[in-house]
């Protein structure tokens, strides 16, 4: 398959080269593009050494079978529609449009159904919600989920490698803040994007839409809480959830261990460095809420795989199995 990876030299991109790689995707070309900061520079996929190009409109205009875009929402509302109307099917990892009424927002294991049949815009979901409703989606099937409350403890990876930049060069004893509204190292910052009208955080809001919309549920009460922590790789949550029916603890973690992508880790509990390089769900410390209708949890996953590349080439091998490319 003809595949391009648009912003190929960031922390998601260079992870969607791999996971090219490790799901065995039949990529019979490749093209890398990124900004003219780091054009001509050269990534491998496997053994295979490709220049990156610089993104112009040109780039775009002839069709692949994939464009995987994930160069933030501005590059992507510039130039996804490009590629899309060229016949690509574009798999765009940033927040442009989610929100879009037409537009999948594409957990494959929850609604891959949505892309049979469809071509253009494909959207990738927030990396905190990725690992959330993957959970959540197997209980919801169990029990009819009502609500979610959930506070995350996310990495400094999610804000791309200047995040990881920042933290670093404060380790080193920098002072300067970097990106962030705080310093970052030795603290945790309750601010992810902007504050919006609300009182929430843009990533706080991005939770709570993309949670109703991922499991078709307008009317599903969401309350998020986004906090940044100095750890590199790996986001955790700890998750409140309430429904209709009382909840059978051993069944709902029976059903969790079954469910594809979900690691269920029994009598034991996982931190994001434990995660390595899993591309899995991480659920663990089950245990009942309030009452018998809700339960608690604590969630990891690896926000640049599972959150983003690995979300995406699942969407990729899912679309191109419906559609009898391979
Ligand atoms: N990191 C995560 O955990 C995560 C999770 C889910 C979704 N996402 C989303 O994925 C996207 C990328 O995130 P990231 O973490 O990989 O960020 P990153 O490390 O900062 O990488 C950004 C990439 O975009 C490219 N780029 C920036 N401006 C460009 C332009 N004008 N034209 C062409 N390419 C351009 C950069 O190229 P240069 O090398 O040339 O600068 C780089 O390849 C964002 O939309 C982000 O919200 C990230």
């Amino acid at each position: 398959m003809k595949i391009a990876i648009v912003g190929a030299t960031g922390e998601v991109g260079r992870m969607m080269l791999n996971c090219l790689a490790e799901f065995n995707v039949p990529v019979t070309e490749l093209d890398l593009l990124a900004s003219p900061r780091s054009a001509g520079s050269v990534l491998y996929f496997g053994d295979r050494a490709i220049t990156v190009k610089i993104l112009d409109e040109d780039s775009l205009r002839r069709p692949f079978d994939y464009v995987l875009f994930s160069a933030g929402a501005g590059v992507a509302l510039n130039y996804a529609p490009i590629a899309a109307a060229a016949g690509s099917v574009v798999i765009d990892n940033s927040s442009a449009f989610r929100r879009e009424k037409e537009i999948p927002l594409v957990v494959p294991e929850i609604n891959g159904s949505l892309l049979s049949g469809y071509t253009g815009i494909i959207a990738n979901p927030n990396c905190t919600t990725i690992q959330m409703v993957l959970p959540l989606a197997v209980l919801d099937r169990l029990y009819g989920l009502r609500k979610v409350v959930v506070s995350t403890y996310q990495s400094v990876s999610g804000s791309g490698h200047k995040g990881i930049v920042t933290m670093e060069n404060q380790r080193t004893g920098e002072t300067d803040i970097g990106i962030y509204p705080e310093l970052i190292d030795l603290n945790v910052i309750p601010q992810i994007g902007a504050f919006q009208d609300s009182g929430y955080s843009q990533e706080e809001e991005k939770i709570h839409f993309e949670t109703r919309k991922i499991l078709d549920q307008p009317d599903l009460e969401v309350c998020a809480t986004c906090v940044r922590v100095p750890v590199i790789f790996g986001h955790s949550e700890s998750i409140y959830a309430e429904f209709a029916q009382p909840v059978d603890l051993a069944e709902a973690a029976a059903a969790l261990a079954q469910s594809e992508s979900i690691v269920y880790e029994e009598n034991t509990y996982i931190t994001p460095r434990g995660l390595g390089q899993s591309n899995d769900s991480h659920v663990c410390r089950l245990r009942y809420g309030t009452g018998p209708n809700s339960i608690c949890f604590w969630n990891v996953g690896h926000n640049v795989r599972l959150g983003a590349a690995t979300n995406a080439v699942r969407i990729l091998l899912r679309h191109a199995k419906s559609a009898g490319r391979i």
